[in-house]
């Protein structure tokens, strides 16, 4: 039975209306990643970065999972739990569009943690710098979120999913940010075969045995439709 591991970036939400980072006029042309995307901002203007994400929460519970998402989650109810997705996003489109395996390796928007004592639970729409925690009261809540210079999720059950992986596939990332762009150079070296489906070329496209491009909405459904005809 195959077993596919994907990596999702920003790329694959770009065509539901979420911005991507590096693109032309992205979320870090906008915004000092210093300033709303580390934990010494957040001290330094805990307001500014609650605001950035209350704006981007908005904006995810708006947005409709694309057909990429869907055919994802039509691979995983047909490959019968051999498939999962290591996403660097923290939109929820993934799991809106029905799939079950989903490891938020950079956290989540709707997600929220206590600075104090490690709560978690889940973010109202808007949070604000007085929020207190449901657990411990005190007011040192955060999106639960993983910012740069911080370790990302799960990455024990990501070393182990891709040292079994027949198939690795990277969507829609830029191949800029580690550990996730080192994944494919791990999945290589345990035989799977490798690919990126992205708009362009990403950083690390010369180590994929395959590559297509073009918009996630149309690549990676024509992808899924071959693997369901294997
Ligand atoms: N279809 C497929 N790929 C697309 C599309 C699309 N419609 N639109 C953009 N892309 C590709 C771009 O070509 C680019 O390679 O998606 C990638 C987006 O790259 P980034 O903006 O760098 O986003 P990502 O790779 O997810 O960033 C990784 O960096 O800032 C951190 O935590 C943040 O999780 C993020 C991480």
């Amino acid at each position: 039975m195959t077993n596919i591991v994907i990596l999702t970036g920003a790329g694959i939400s770009a065509e539901s209306g979420l911005g991507t980072f590096r693109d032309e006029g992205g979320l870090w042309a906008q915004h000092r990643i210093e300033d709303v995307a580390t934990p010494e901002g957040f001290a330094r203007n805990p307001k500014l970065v609650h605001d950035f994400y209350n704006a981007r929460r908005a904006q995810a519970a708006e947005a409709v999972p694309n057909s990429a998402h869907l055919a994802l989650a039509e691979l995983e109810a047909k490959l019968d739990g051999q498939m999962l997705i290591v996403t660097q996003n923290v939109d929820s489109l993934h799991e809106k569009a029905g799939s079950v395996s989903v490891l938020h390796m950079h956290g989540r928007l709707n997600g929220a943690l206590c600075a104090s004592c490690d709560h978690r639970w889940e973010a109202p729409l808007r949070m604000t710098p007085s929020d207190a925690c449901p657990a411990c009261g005190a007011t040192s809540t955060r999106p639960d979120v993983v910012w740069f210079g911080e370790i990302p999720y799960h990455m024990d059950q990501i070393a182990e999913a891709l040292s079994k992986a027949d198939v690795f596939v990277s969507i829609g990332t830029s191949g800029e940010v580690y550990p996730a762009a080192n994944f494919v150079a791990e999945a290589d070296h345990f035989g799977a075969h490798t690919i990126e489906l992205n708009l362009e070329p990403s950083a690390g496209a010369s180590r994929f045995a395959e590559c297509r491009f073009g918009p996630a909405s149309e690549i990676v459904p024509t992808w899924v439709q071959e693997e369901l005809a294997r």
